[in-house]
């Protein structure tokens, strides 16, 4: 396990409650999907790491992004320009994603793994379409960053714009023809509904559900995928989106 002590180089405000976190870190070769286990404070108070994913990483630039939903989100983002931040991993399997054309769904602060894969396969000129859906129009992270990657990108929200829709009710209305694979990160309340989409090509989900140890050792994150248990730190967190048991 590898353990990096690092300043925070930068720090910006990317919705009114998620915030980015930037980090000198020279020499890692990350993997879409991998993510850090982020040392909340120096003592036990918040006793658990917080997984955070890779939203960027360039030129020994690492670029995290954060969504405020509880008390180790809060101490994080409390966090200032020069402080440091005790950073484990990076954790998650080696997934390596087709060079064939894909289609990207993002629910979400879901955005921050798929800005990284973005910029993965831009840098293999591998062609991609966006569909990035929020709740509210002023909640998108990375829109125009990545839009501007993507061959197409299309934006939806259940609120502020004319047209209220989510990514699954855009998705019954698109052709999805002509993509080889999907990736999907977003809440689990999403991913189920994709699943029962039966999307006509490979869908693979980027889970993010709750982690213990982040690094294989206690089960916490125990997911039944194709009859058998597996654990998202470790064998994911990308796995094939049909071979979930959401249920279990
Ligand atoms: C592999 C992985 C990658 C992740 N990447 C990111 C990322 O890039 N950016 C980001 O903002 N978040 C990410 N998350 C989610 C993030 O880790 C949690 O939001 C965070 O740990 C919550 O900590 P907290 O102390 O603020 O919340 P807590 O006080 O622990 O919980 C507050 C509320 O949030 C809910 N909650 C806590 N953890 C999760 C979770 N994992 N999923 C859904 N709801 C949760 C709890 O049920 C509770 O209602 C990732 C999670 C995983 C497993
Ligand atoms: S979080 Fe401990 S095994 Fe995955």
């Amino acid at each position: 396990m590898v353990a990096h002590k690092l300043k925070i180089s930068k720090k910006v405000w990317l919705t009114k409650n998620v915030f980015g976190m930037e980090f000198i870190l020279p020499r890692i070769r990350p993997y879409p999907g991998q993510f850090f286990q982020v040392r909340v404070n120096e003592g036990f108070e918040p006793f658990l790491n917080r997984p955070v994913s890779i939203a960027s990483y360039k030129s020994s630039r690492l670029l995290l992004a954060v969504k405020i939903v509880g008390r180790g989100t809060k101490m994080l983002s409390m966090k200032k320009p020069g402080e440091q931040l005790e950073l484990l991993g990076p954790f998650g399997g080696k997934f390596k994603p087709a060079r064939k054309r894909s289609l990207l769904i993002a629910g979400g602060i879901g955005m921050a793994p798929l800005r990284f894969l973005a910029e993965y396969l831009s840098a293999r000129k591998t062609v991609f379409d966006l569909l990035y859906g929020v709740r509210a129009s002023d909640e998108f992270v990375f829109r125009n960053k990545v839009g501007r990657m993507a061959d197409r990108a299309i934006f939806v929200a259940e609120r502020g714009y004319q047209k209220k829709e989510t990514v699954v009710s855009r998705l019954r209305r698109m052709d999805l023809a002509g993509y080889a694979v999907a990736y999907a990160c977003g809440p689990r309340t999403m991913l189920i509904e994709l699943q029962k989409l039966n999307l006509p090509m490979p869908a693979y989900a980027f889970c993010e559900d709750f982690l213990g140890c982040g690094c294989g050792l206690c089960m916490g994150c125990a997911i039944m995928y194709k009859g058998s248990y597996r654990r998202i730190c470790v064998d994911g967190p990308v796995l094939e989106l049909g071979g979930i048991d959401f249920e279990v």
